[in-house]
């Protein structure tokens, strides 16, 4: 058969070889975005004198046509030609349909800034999916915050309890770093937003494309500065992986958390039976086997970014085929991410959190800080207060009595500042309610936080 650059061979290429070459297996999903690249092109073109507005005319009639047949059958970008890429099966389904005129869509015009125009088409309709699916969670973790109320937990650091905190300060910690990933994803977003054609293969294009007025008929915001660059960029895949790869480590977190705290051991949440799975031997197991594939499928999207950057690190300046690798990359990380991002809400919709559990556990020791507090606040330095407390600690860890169980005297046994109002100022829900700061888990800047999400989560629509 007939390929996109045939006729300076003078026989076929290695069957084998051909197959371990093409990309349609994969590229196909890039089929409407290659279609509405040609159809821009082949305007340009027509803009530009190059092709005869008949010509023109039949080329988008004809793409039109096969993207229409593309959209309603799926199964019509089949293999059954064996054509090598997405951009050599709209080319001949092309010819097939209005002839010559088809022969003339490729003018000036090379498929590795083909490949890019639609790979930047493709993540600019792509990207805002996963943005929406990320504010999915937000919108579970709010819903849960809703279902916690005022309830308390313990926060932890080095995974010992810390301070009390309210669980929806907990359920908005995670929230913030995968608002964090949406605002990585528009920064991803504001990359991709370049016109790549016009570069031709490397140099440039020989005809006089308004590459201004091309950019603007695709909707891109500016045009790429240097076509050498252009054939050999795919820096705007990293970014969309390294994106992916942190979300995905938020994710992995957001899992982990929740497999702890799911736990006999913290018992602070309890999985909905829909969110879990049993044992096959052992009868009363309860397993988060959901969290544990997104927390294990983040190995593999870190994977694709680092496989991605050592694949690019090498390469000489302009195309090099190593970048066909770019789209196995992005579409398995697209698909794991947006996978992982369902899976965890539907877990996070499923989640009873138990106040009386967690509040419990937001109490003694970890008001230590608390007790540091009072005493700087009857104007001891702060570094003598740390030490009072680790001894009135130390005590209580002997004697294994919390805070609540001291008398005044034994107060003041540790200082004479503390007075008879220690008792009430050392509690879980004064320690919260004593926090100053906007960023703090105060009931008002929960509250505040928890309305700043809601409002945000207005812009998806949820
Ligand atoms: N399938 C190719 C890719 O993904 C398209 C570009 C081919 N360009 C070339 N000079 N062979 O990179």
């Amino acid at each position: 058969m007939a390929h996109l650059w045939s006729g300076r061979f003078a026989g076929d290429p290695d069957a084998h070889l051909f197959a371990f070459g093409s990309s349609f297996r994969f590229d196909r999903r890039l089929f409407e975005d290659d279609v509405r690249g040609s159809r821009a092109w082949a305007a340009a073109l027509a803009r530009a004198g190059v092709l005869s507005p008949a010509d023109a005319a039949a080329i988008d009639r004809g793409l039109s046509e096969i993207l229409e047949t593309g959209i309603v059958d799926p199964a019509f970008i089949s293999d059954a030609h064996g054509d090598e890429d997405v951009h050599a099966f709209v080319e001949r389904e092309l010819v097939a349909r209005i002839g010559d005129a088809g022969r003339r869509l490729h003018t000036g015009r090379s498929r590795n800034e083909q490949v890019a125009v639609d790979l930047r088409l493709y993540l600019k309709r792509r990207v805002p999916e996963v943005q929406r699916a990320l504010a999915g969670v937000v919108r579970s973790l709010l819903d849960l915050a809703d279902r916690a109320g005022d309830a308390l937990m313990p926060s932890y650091t080095h995974l010992r309890r810390a301070q009390p905190v309210l669980v929806a300060h907990f359920l908005l910690s995670h929230a913030a770093a995968l608002r964090r990933d949406v605002d990585r994803l528009r920064a991803v977003l504001a990359e991709v937003d370049e016109l790549p054609l016009g570069s031709g293969a490397i140099a440039g294009t020989s005809y006089a494309i308004d590459v201004d007025a091309l950019a603007r008929s695709l909707d891109f915001g500016r045009v790429a500065r240097n076509s050498m660059d252009v054939s050999g960029d795919r820096d705007f895949v990293a970014s969309f992986l390294h994106a992916a790869a942190l979300g995905m480590v938020h994710l992995s977190r957001v899992a982990e958390d929740f497999i702890l705290f799911t736990a006999e051991e913290f018992a602070f949440f309890e999985l909905a039976d829909s969110a879990a799975t049993g044992s096959s031997l052992m009868p009363q197991k309860k397993n988060p086997d959901p969290l544990e594939l997104v927390r294990g499928k983040s190995g593999r999207v870190v994977g694709h970014l680092a496989g991605w950057l050592v694949t690019m690190k090498g390469l000489p300046a302009g195309y090099n085929k190593d970048l066909q690798e770019d789209k196995e990359s992005l579409f398995d990380t697209e698909d794991t991410w947006l996978g992982c991002l369902h899976a965890v809400t539907s877990v996070i919709a499923g989640l009873r959190p138990n106040p009386g559990v967690t509040t419990r556990a937001a109490s003694g020791l970890l008001l230590a800080t608390d007790v540091a507090d009072y005493l700087v606040a009857r104007g001891l330095p702060f570094r003598d207060a740390h030490e009072v407390v680790g001894a009135l600690v130390r005590r209580l860890l002997t004697e294994g009595r919390g805070f609540n169980e001291l008398t005044l005297q034994e107060w003041r046994e540790h200082s004479t500042l503390f007075e008879e109002d220690v008792r009430a100022a050392i509690t879980p829900r004064a320690s919260i309610e004593k926090k100053q700061t906007p960023q703090s888990t105060a009931p008002d800047a929960v509250a505040a936080a928890l309305a700043d999400t809601r409002a945000w989560l207005q812009g998806y629509g949820l």
